[in-house]
């Protein structure tokens, strides 16, 4: 179940139904059916009329026709020009909108946020997300649980705001919290309404997918071609790129598209079902997918992912799988999400595409973390569509054939410079390098081993027994550690620096004016007298004198950063974003986390006993002894953390050179405690709770994440933090210790009467 549960990355584009099933029916012939000749005809009538609209709207403030009638002229006449872009002019009305902003885009919080969806990746994932739903819900066997199955387009998310039912803003995914401001730009969308009909709700988030057909992908590039700027890697790339053009006119030269699917705030929903939603987007004019089904049980699920499978090739546009959202509204709602997200639905891929190519080199990539990984350079080659050249091959031990155990992989085939190899890509993951064809092996290729020394540092590179990745000794001293290190400070889910990527970072690190995360903030006071700062970072080779202002702002704005991101761009090893959030929740403050970090005075010392109870022994921290030390079993007693993190964290810590980085870094960042989730006045607000034992009428994890949704914090385990015990059933030595300890104990329905149904 691990991969189901992998968090999906935002992926890919979509495309265009010859006859989208509930579109408005349209009176006149289909543009794409019109002769030249009559479409230029009905172009030019389109462009006068449109005109002549604009004209009362905006300068004389007296329209004399409705917003929806303006759209279904607009919308015809971007339909004809698509279809005959022979006809396209910089003049036309589809062309005109309103200035783009001068300066990047603003941007946009999301008033509910914008969420990724687990994988499944075998029916079997498919059969465990259908048994979570159930022992969430405490459902009985014979109870039908509907689903809706709908393509994932491969495109880009967008959510459109609808205030007295007119679009007022159109926005980007961006991090999931915070996106970009693309009104203008979606305003250019023909199948993004203007405005909702009377029946829709005053206040509605429309939420959807932008993409690009095949058809308009090819014509685009081969446009790009004549005038010589740079073909677009995919029709993903070509519609974000598109949406993100700071001049909405260039936006509304390109043919996107869109899917509408879920959505964000409102002020009350249509239906009581997703099918039923998706009805309503269709009867207020938007796209929905024609293959969405509502469908009862999972075999059904599996037969519907087949059919869109086989006809994923006549769609015309990119969909990277399907996916399965509980019809049922209340269902959603109770389930709720587990870190960003939801747990009523799940993205079921497609099974991967495979290619055949050479392995021409084997590479040493050097982590954050001092890993060193072997990656393979191949003889470009396409994988469903997309051009591979290079692929993961995890560790040495993968390159020699053997697995995680010593294993044979491969039935122990090796590979080796020179070899045939396959290939194989599935959605957005990185390609691996699957098989070798040793027929195909050309005489007196050598064995590959891997270097003993890192390529970046020239330290020792050890493989501590048991271990299967092989580590740089360098720290601090190795450039490749220093360089990844600084390149994940400032990602997108980190402090977020826009304007320094990859190649800034690796060039700033070479000049040797950024070495550490503290020598970013000081960057621009060290480039000498105001005014010749900005002149020296614009000579560097890729940089211009706006991208060099635009850091500056950039890194200025992030002098304060939320606690869980902080806390992240750190970098401890097995941190991700989720963990992160756990410890700033935790923590509330930088001061408290630090200190007690340190208090606790380095890793968690190993201990064998058991852990005093087996139920729900899903979690690692059920099974972890609370430690003599406090500040250890604070740590572990956070639900989610258990002692390999635990240890990591405190290792971190531990280190005196993490320890002097972080005190530079500390005198130019301010760490924000991090805003209590959902702050509710529940009883329970704030408090921690542990459940224990069997409870009837909930499940454990219904239980816990309604407690979490109240703002309190769930352990694992008892200790003197603890506010509540949940006792259910045959309650063990957790009670125990609780009345022990004198914590205050519940029985599930003085819980249930506590915090409500
Ligand atoms: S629902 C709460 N439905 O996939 C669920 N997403 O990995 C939110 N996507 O960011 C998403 N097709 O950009 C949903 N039919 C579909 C989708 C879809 C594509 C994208 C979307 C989202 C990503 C999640």
């Amino acid at each position: 179940m691990a991969n189901a549960m992998d968090s999906a990355e935002d992926t890919a584009a979509i495309a265009h139904q010859a006859a989208p099933e509930g579109a408005p029916a349209q009176a006149s012939p289909r543009p794409d059916s019109l002769d030249p000749k009559a479409a230029e005809a009905e172009i030019a009538q389109l462009r006068e009329t449109l005109a002549h609209h604009n004209q009362l709207y905006h300068q004389q403030d007296a329209p004399e026709v409705s917003d929806a009638e303006y759209d279904a002229l607009k919308r015809r006449l971007l339909a004809l020009e698509a279809a005959h872009p022979q006809f396209l002019s910089a003049k036309s009305p589809s062309q005109t909108v309103g200035a783009a902003p001068a300066e990047g885009f603003a941007k946009v919080s999301h008033a509910v946020r914008m969420l990724s969806l687990g994988n499944a990746f075998s029916p079997e994932d498919v059969h465990e997300f259908e048994a979570r739903i159930r022992r969430f819900l405490t459902l009985t066997p014979d109870e039908p649980v509907a689903y809706t199955a709908e393509p994932k387009i491969d495109g880009v998310s967008l959510a459109l705001r609808y205030e007295g039912r007119r679009l007022v803003q159109a926005a980007t995914r961006g991090d999931g919290s915070v996106g970009e401001n693309v009104t203008a730009n979606a305003r250019t969308i023909a199948e993004i309404p203007e405005t909702l009909p009377e029946d829709a709700p005053a206040l509605f988030e429309v939420r959807g997918e932008v993409y690009m057909a095949y058809e308009d992908f090819s014509a685009l590039n081969t446009a790009q071609a004549e005038a010589g700027a740079k073909a677009f890697a995919n029709p993903r790339n070509a519609a974000a790129g598109s949406l993100r053009q700071l001049d909405a006119r260039i936006t509304a030269q390109r043919p996107l598209r869109f899917f509408a699917y879920t959505w964000g705030e409102v002020e009350r929903l249509p239906a009581e079902s997703q099918s039923g939603v998706l009805a309503a987007f269709q009867a207020w004019g938007f796209r929905t997918n024609p293959l969405a089904k509502r469908l009862e049980g999972t075999e059904a699920l599996l037969a519907h992912h087949a059919l869109i499978e086989a006809e994923r090739a006549r769609l015309g546009y990119d969909i990277d799988g399907v996916v399965y959202k509980l019809d049922r509204l209340d269902w959603q709602t109770r389930m709720g999400f587990r870190s960003n997200q939801p747990r009523w639905a799940i993205a079921h891929k497609f099974a991967a595409e495979e290619a055949t190519t050479v392995l021409e080199a084997i590479d040493i990539q050097v982590g954050r973390t001092g890993a060193l990984s072997p990656v393979a350079r191949l003889k470009p080659v396409s994988v469903g569509g997309v051009v591979v050249s290079n692929a993961t091959l995890h560790n040495e031990d993968y390159v020699a054939g053997r697995g995680a155990k010593g294993e044979p992989i491969r039935e122990g085939r090796d590979l080796r410079v020179g070899d045939t190899v396959r290939v194989y890509r599935a959605g957005d993951v990185i390609p691996k390098v699957i098989d070798v064809d040793l027929a195909r092996r050309p005489k007196g290729v050598r064995l590959w081993v891997s270097p003993e020394t890192c390529p970046a540092c020239g330290s020792p590179a050890v493989r501590e027994t048991g271990e299967a990745v092989r580590r740089c000794t360098g720290g601090l001293i190795c450039p490749a550690q220093a360089v990844e290190r600084l390149k994940h400070f400032v990602s997108r889910n980190a402090l977020d620096i826009d304007g320094l990527g990859t190649k800034q970072v690796e060039a700033l690190y070479r000049l040797g004016w950024v070495r550490e995360p503290a020598d970013i903030f000081t960057l621009e006071a060290r480039f000498g007298p105001e005014g010749s700062r900005v002149e020296r970072l614009a000579s560097l080779e890729g940089w211009g004198k706006k991208s060099a202002e635009n850091l500056f702002v950039a890194i200025q704005a992030r002098r304060r950063v939320a606690l869980s991101r902080f806390i992240f761009a750190l970098g401890i090893r097995h941190v991700g974003e989720t963990t992160a959030r756990l410890l700033a929740r935790s923590y509330t403050t930088w001061e408290a986390f630090a200190a007690a970090m340190r208090a606790a005075g380095g890793p968690v010392e190993r201990r064998t006993e058991q852990a005093d109870e087996t139920e729900g022994a899903e979690k690692p921290a059920e099974e972890i002894p609370v430690e003599d030390n406090p500040a250890h079993a604070h740590l572990l007693a956070i639900d989610g953390v258990g002692r390999t993190l635990a240890e990591a964290v405190l290792a971190f810590f531990a280190d005196a050179n993490n320890a002097r980085a972080l005190e530079h870094l500390l005198a130019h960042v301010a760490p924000e405690p991090e805003a209590a989730p959902a702050a509710t006045d529940s009883p329970v607000a704030g408090k921690t709770v542990v459940f224990t034992g069997k409870l009837a009428r909930l499940s454990r994890d219904e239980a816990k994440a309604r407690a979490e949704a109240l703002g309190a914090r769930v352990s694992g385990s008892v200790s003197a933090k603890t506010d509540i015990l949940v006792a259910g059933e045959a309650a063990g030595s957790k009670l125990k210790k609780a009345a022990a300890l004198g914590i205050e104990t519940l029985s599930e329905d003085d819980w249930i009467a506590l915090v409500g149904q």
